[in-house]
Order: C-alpha cells, then sequence, then structure tokens
C-alpha cells in the first residue's frame, strides 16, 4: 500500500497512548467479550464460543443483554468444554484492553490507567492532523500502519489465529463524505484482488457481511478464509462515517476538520478502513501453500510460496563438503547473491535431502557448485516447484534470477 500507491503514506505511531484516545475510541467503555464460568471447573469460556459449538451465531455487535438471554435460552444445550458438565454463572462482560502500570504512581494513575493498544488504527488518527500538516496530502489519501496489538483475549486458541499480542495492518482512507461508498467499493475490491495475488485460491474466500452495524457504520464485510478449522475472519473493510475523528476531536479539542484548499468547503473527513492481522495471513498463506506430493514413491513436502513471500529465496550448495574447491566456489556465488536476496548456505547430507529441506521452507531456487563448475563456471539452478535443474552461467545468474523472482 504504502509503496505502490502514491495516495497513502506510512506511519508508525506509539503503541502507549493517552488513556482519554481509549475513551475517545469507545474501548474503555464497550471493547468487552461476554463471558460465564463453570461452577464445577471454574474455567471461563466466551459465551459467543460456545453457542457457536452449538451452531448459534451471536454476532458480536448485540448487546449485552441480547447475549445474555440468547445464552440463557440454549444453555440446557452447552458442556463446559474443560469438564463438560452443565452449570454455568450469569453472563459477565469482560473488557479487552490490555492495562499497564506505565506512568507515575499518582492518584489521577490509579483511577486512570494506561492501555497497551488494542488496534493500530487509534495511533492513525491521533496522528491524522499531523500528516495532513506535514505530508503534502490532499483529501481523498490514506494513513497506513503495521505494529503489534494486544488484547485481552480469553481463548487464545486455533494456532496463532487469535493471541493476545499480534500483529496488525491496518489503512484508513480518509475521503469526502459524498465519496465515501465509492471509496469503499474500490477498497473492497483492492483488499480482495490482494489475496489473490498472495497465491490465495478464490474458494478459499468469501465475503461475510455484518448484519448488524454499529450506529455510526455505513458497511462493514469481513473477508473470510477457509481454514483448516474452516470460514473465519482474515480481515474487516469497514466504512466508519466521520465516527473516529468526531470522537478524537472532541475528547482532545483540536479541530480535526479538513479545509479543502480547492473548494474551500471544511468537513470532518469520512473513513474507509482496510484491517488484517498478519498473523492470520500467515496462517492463510502457509495453509494454502502446504502441499504433499508424490514423487517417484517418496512423499516430498513443499512449500509453494508465490517467490515474493518465501523468507529465503535462493539456497547454495556446494555438492561435496569436503573438496575445497568446491566449497570455495559456492561461497563466492553465495557471497555475491546474499547482496541482493536472502540465502541460505547449506553443504550438509545429500543434494537430495538439502533440495528437501529448502522445498520444505519454499525456497523457490537451490544452486549446485560442481565439478564442471570448476571447468566451466556454471552452476546448476533447480525449480522448487517443477524440479527442473537447468546449467547457467555463474557470471548471468543475477540477472536470470532478478526476472524470476520478480
Ligand atoms: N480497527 C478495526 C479492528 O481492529 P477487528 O475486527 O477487531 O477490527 C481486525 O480486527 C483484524 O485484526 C481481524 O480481522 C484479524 O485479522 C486481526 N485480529 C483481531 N484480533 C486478533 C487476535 N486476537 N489475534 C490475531 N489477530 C487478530
Amino acid at each position: 500500500m504504502v509503496q505502490l500507491r502514491d495516495d497513502i503514506v506510512g506511519l508508525d505511531a506509539a503503541i502507549f497512548m493517552h488513556p482519554k484516545v481509549w475513551q475517545a475510541s469507545g474501548h474503555v467503555a464497550g471493547f468487552a467479550d461476554p463471558l460465564t464460568e463453570c461452577k464445577n471447573c471454574h474455567s471461563r469460556s466466551r459465551v459467543d464460543h460456545l453457542l457457536e459449538a452449538i451452531d448459534i451465531q451471536a454476532d458480536e455487535k448485540m448487546t449485552e443483554k441480547q447475549i445474555a438471554d440468547l445464552f440463557e435460552k440454549n444453555k440446557k444445550q452447552i458442556k463446559c468444554p474443560n469438564c463438560g458438565k452443565n452449570d454455568f454463572t450469569t453472563v459477565k462482560k469482560f473488557n479487552l484492553l490490555v492495562k499497564s502500570n506505565l506512568g507515575n504512581f499518582t492518584e489521577n494513575w490509579s483511577r486512570e490507567p494506561v492501555y497497551l493498544r488494542g488496534e493500530t488504527c487509534q495511533g492513525i488518527y491521533t496522528n491524522y492532523k499531523n500528516v495532513v500538516d506535514s505530508a503534502r496530502v490532499k483529501i481523498p489519501f490514506g494513513i497506513a500502519q503495521i505494529g503489534k496489538a494486544f488484547r485481552n483475549e480469553i481463548t487464545a486458541r486455533q494456532f496463532i489465529f487469535r493471541t493476545r499480542e499480534f500483529e496488525q495492518m491496518e489503512m484508513q482512507y480518509f475521503c469526502h463524505p459524498k465519496q465515501e461508498m465509492k471509496e469503499y467499493e474500490k477498497l473492497r475490491d483492492a483488499r480482495w484482488q490482494y489475496y489473490l495475488d498472495l497465491g490465495i485460491k478464490k474458494s478459499n474466500l468469501k465475503w461475510h457481511q455484518h448484519e448488524n452495524l454499529v450506529f455510526y457504520a455505513k458497511a462493514a464485510y469481513d473477508i473470510e478464509y477457509n481454514y483448516p478449522f474452516g470460514f473465519s475472519e482474515l480481515e474487516g473493510v469497514h466504512s466508519r462515517g466521520n465516527y473516529d475523528l468526531t470522537q478524537h476531536s472532541q475528547f482532545s479539542g483540536q479541530d480535526l476538520s479538513y479545509a479543502d484548499p480547492a473548494t474551500n468547503e471544511k468537513y470532518i473527513p469520512h473513513i474507509v478502513e482496510s484491517s488484517v492481522g498478519v498473523g492470520r495471513t500467515f496462517l492463510a498463506v502457509l495453509t494454502e501453500a502446504y502441499t504433499e506430493e508424490r514423487v517417484k514413491d517418496e512423499e516430498r513436502l513443499v512449500l509453494k510460496l508465490p517467490v515474493a513471500l518465501a523468507p529465503i529465496k535462493i539456497a547454495v550448495f556446494p555438492l561435496l563438503k569436503n573438496k575445497p574447491e568446491l566449497v570455495k566456489k559456492a561461497h563466492a556465488v553465495y557471497d555475491d547473491l546474499k547482496t541482493y536476496w536472502m540465502c541460505e548456505y547449506d553443504e550438509t547430507g545429500s543434494i537430495g535431502r538439502r533440495y528437501r529441506r529448502q522445498d520444505e521452507i519454499g525456497t523457490p531456487f537451490c544452486i549446485t557448485i560442481d565439478f564442471d563448475s570448476l571447468d566451466d563456471d556454471t552452476v546448476t539452478l533447480r525449480d522448487r516447484d517443477t524440479m527442473e535443474q537447468e546449467r547457467i552461467k555463474i557470471k548471468e545468474l543475477t540477472d536470470i534470477l532478478q526476472d524470476r523472482l520478480k
């Protein structure tokens, strides 16, 4: 978003912000999960997850009372996931913001705890004016950032799908009120295409429309991915009206309206957002890339990652580790290539084993230096997916790899 789009700038906001930020955002009052405790084993569970287990969906936008009523109505069918008993307390809400002891031990501090950020976008809103004043942006424009967010999740589960500390990527796009829905549709299209570009199959993606919108939202859709445990939220694409900047304006006393330099019109920008966890994206990409194949009666495990996402792009091997002339030449090739790409040098085990090791971490290309390399300055270049090998001149390697790793 930041590199390829001229209308989006990058930001790295603070993790700790003034507690008022979280009051303005509504998190202090409303960012809560409904919980119940098993009277037998005292383990706590999220009520929406217990309902989900008996195929009843509780929307996150339901009020505390609505969820509690739904739970009361159905609780006879529900068993505690820990001990299997059916005896629960009444439903209570549990705030997800993580408190810290940052700051002075003043009277004020004890009344007003400092929080770790529960989402990265609040740092975008609080820096909106700084960006307008310094980054030569004009509406419509976006601010994107990637960084840690923290939530006191009751059930951190399903691999890295839900964790208490997670990396979030959010982009907030500021636009004229009349353009909000047009920009929202554009963002939805762009986000869908993004996942196809990451190599995710269309059949493993779907849109989920939120039914109960918060009062200020005009539309909210999730992109869901077909994880090993079924379709679940990967990203949220929301149209948020002017709620966020209005709230921050009121709580901070700063005028956050935008003055259009062409028309002199003054208004509080409306926002459309894209919000996604890096961990969830990683889990989706990993699930998609993981492949088990049979090759000549042997099982091959290979991560068919798009080349842009492969953590190691090239591995370099000398055919034998006890032949100093092969090792020296392999090192020379490796030392050159690693100035351009992330590379790995490996001399242990048979060549077959070394190929398999790289297949398992998704390395797109392996280069082997053998005895012919000493005579004619060529190497074998092996492709991860086709497993085909070709002979390439060392002096042409960089250009060829540049082209294939685009
Ligand atoms: N600013 C909007 C917002 O934060 P959200 O639906 O609460 O919306 C957005 O979170 C995305 O962040 C989710 O779609 C998910 O990818 C990721 N996410 C949220 N909570 C998470 C957690 N506990 N662990 C991992 N990822 C999480």
